[in-house]
């Protein structure tokens, strides 16, 4: 319970009551039925960890972005229970395909009847490992899982390895291609001293730091860090 209060207090959004304002007004009327399914499924089975989801109002954010740039060819590294999963490939054409890569099968399988009942099951070729081996089989080009160039990725995975991630996608994803990396603000511990943060949100936050700091001196990228969510940083692959 103190985690969540913790968290409650760092949100990007510093007002509670507009982040409701924003979910009550925009975000839940919109959200799709299986989608919730899947929210209140992972609330009910995962309690606390259910916060892992991505939240409502950046799903309807990530789901226009598939959209806006026509994407057919998704990743995804860090799946849970499939709610970022199941927004991907609902936003994608229906000969599109999502590969997502979560060495968790049984989070994965929580959320597959809902995927199924959404009728999107065809478009997710799920791999069942930890995604850095996934991505060096990718670019040995002659992988079990062959090289794939994709229009859009999404990371939501182990934070230590976003730069280790980011090397790879940066020769996986197609120029001009997206790349949305999520919790890059991390709970807001990024903009406050190592003393100051919360023992919940200090493993993973000098990492995170270290990654942001990275990411806005690569030549290969444009950037742009939305504040939605837990922070979602936004790359554009232009060499
Ligand atoms: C924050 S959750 C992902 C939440 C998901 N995007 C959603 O919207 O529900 C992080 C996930 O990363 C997975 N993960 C941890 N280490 C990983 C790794 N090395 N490779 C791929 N996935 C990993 C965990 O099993 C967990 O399911």
């Amino acid at each position: 319970m103190e985690n969540i209060d913790v968290l409650r207090k760092c949100t990007i959004l510093q007002s509670e009551t507009l982040q409701e304002y924003i979910l009550e007004t925009s975000a839940y009327p919109r959200e799709h039925e299986q989608l919730k399914e899947i929210r209140e499924t992972t609330i009910q089975k995962y309690g606390f960890r259910s916060i892992m989801q991505v939240p409502v109002d950046e799903g309807l954010f990530l789901s226009m972005l598939l959209k806006i740039i026509n994407a057919k060819k998704a990743l995804e590294l860090g799946v849970f229970t499939g709610y970022s999963l199941l927004t991907t490939a609902l936003a994608l054409p229906d000969d599109g395909k999502v590969t997502a890569i979560d060495p968790d099968r049984e989070a994965y399988e929580t959320g597959l009847p809902l995927i199924r009942k959404a009728g999107v099951e065809h478009k997710i070729n799920f791999i069942n490992s930890n995604a850095l081996s996934v991505l060096d089989e990718m670019l040995d080009n002659g992988g079990e899982h062959g090289m794939e160039y994709f229009d859009f990725a999404f990371v939501d995975a182990d934070k230590p390895n976003y730069i280790n991630y980011h090397k790879r996608l940066m020769k996986i994803v197609k120029i001009g291609g997206l790349i949305a990396y999520d919790n890059t603000l991390w709970n807001g511990s990024v903009a406050v001293d190592e003393e100051d943060a919360h023992e919940f949100l200090k493993d993973s936050r000098r990492a995170i730091m270290d990654f942001n700091s990275y990411l806005a001196s690569d030549p290969h990228i444009e950037i742009s860090q939305i504040s939605i969510g837990d922070g979602v940083t936004l790359c554009r692959r232009i060499r």
